[in-house]
């Protein structure tokens, strides 16, 4: 396969990052001859999202990769690395399985690689929350010996906690993927917030541009009823993508998302239910295990 650089390898690599293991730095010629994976997070506003770091490697990189669902982030990348950029949406085709396109993308990724190039892959949110093809990618570059790391970014999730003003350290935060959660027997706390992902395309395991098959949505609507009472609210999410947009907030019952309208952007926050469930015994043993240590320590301090 061809592979096309900008010829920057020669660049020094962004600043902060000696030491730290992934793509060799300090010698461009080496970069260029081994090659090497940075995989990135545009956030989901791109503007504004996309971190400092994340922006160094995609102006260094011989090759930026990428996967994102909106206008803003795709311009913003090509004037980053206009001699670099090379979008990777054109492999999703209706109907065709998706996992047959991440691994058309974990090709592509290791074959610019494998030629030499700093190869950095930009996807949108957080690259790897929910992102098969790079954490496959990175598995297999190491796999051949190459360097290879992720950098974090902003997902949806972290956009919903500040949105819909959820600490997830207060209830606690279950994290499903839709599917997931419908056919393998998950196993929910109702005390504590649940936050369901790809919700729009449950069940649907190939790509459409409009309207996924919702089929087996009754299937997921009879299982939350089975754990939460009917009127339990719960919130169909999306994060503005824009700058100045407002999320869109949609508050419905489980047997409200048989009328839809969802799309693929669509993420299903439940807040808890019930109180949580004091265990007073365990209480009781942790306070006296700290009162023993405390004795113990001002024992040997009055020595
Ligand atoms: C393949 S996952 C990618 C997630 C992405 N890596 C991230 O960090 O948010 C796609 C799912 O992320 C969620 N998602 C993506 N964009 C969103 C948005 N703008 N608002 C809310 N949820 C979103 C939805 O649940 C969607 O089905």
């Amino acid at each position: 396969m061809a592979v096309e650089t900008n010829g920057s390898s020669n660049e020094p690599a962004p600043p902060g990052l000696a030491g730290i293991p992934g793509p060799p730095h300090g010698n461009g010629a080496n970069e260029k001859r081994n090659g090497s994976l940075i995989v990135v997070g545009t956030g989901i506003r791109t503007v504004g999202h996309l971190t400092v770091e994340a922006v160094a490697w995609i102006k260094r990189a011989d090759k930026v990769l990428y996967v994102v669902g909106d206008p803003v982030a795709e311009l913003m990348l090509k004037e980053l690395n206009p001699a670099g950029a090379e979008s990777m949406t054109g492999m999703y085709a209706e109907g065709k399985p998706r996992i047959d396109t991440y691994n058309e993308m974990v090709e592509r990724t290791l074959a610019c690689v494998r030629a030499g190039l700093v190869t950095c892959m930009a996807c949108y949110g957080h690259p790897g929350v929910f992102v098969y093809p790079s954490h496959e990618s990175i598995r297999r570059a190491r796999a051949e010996g190459f360097s290879a790391r992720m950098l974090p970014g902003i997902s949806s999730e972290d956009c919903l906690f500040a949105d819909l003003g959820v600490d997830p350290g207060i209830n606690g935060c279950q994290s499903y993927e839709a599917t997931d959660f419908l056919v393998n027997c998950r196993v929910i706390d109702p005390s504590s917030s649940v936050v369901l992902w790809q919700i729009g395309v449950v069940g649907d395991a190939t790509f459409k541009p409009y309207g996924y098959d919702l089929s087996a949505m009754p299937l997921l609507i009879e299982r939350l009823l089975s754990i939460y009472p009917p009127t339990h609210p719960m919130y169909l999410y999306e994060a503005a993508v824009f700058h100045g947009c407002e999320p869109v907030i949609r508050q419905i019952t489980a047997a409200e998302l048989a009328y839809g309208p969802l799309s693929a952007g669509n993420t299903l926050y439940i807040p808890p239910a019930y109180m949580r469930t004091a265990d007073p015994t365990t209480y009781l043993r942790m306070n006296a295990l700290i009162a023993a240590s405390k004795a113990a320590s001002g024992a040997t301090t009055a020595r």
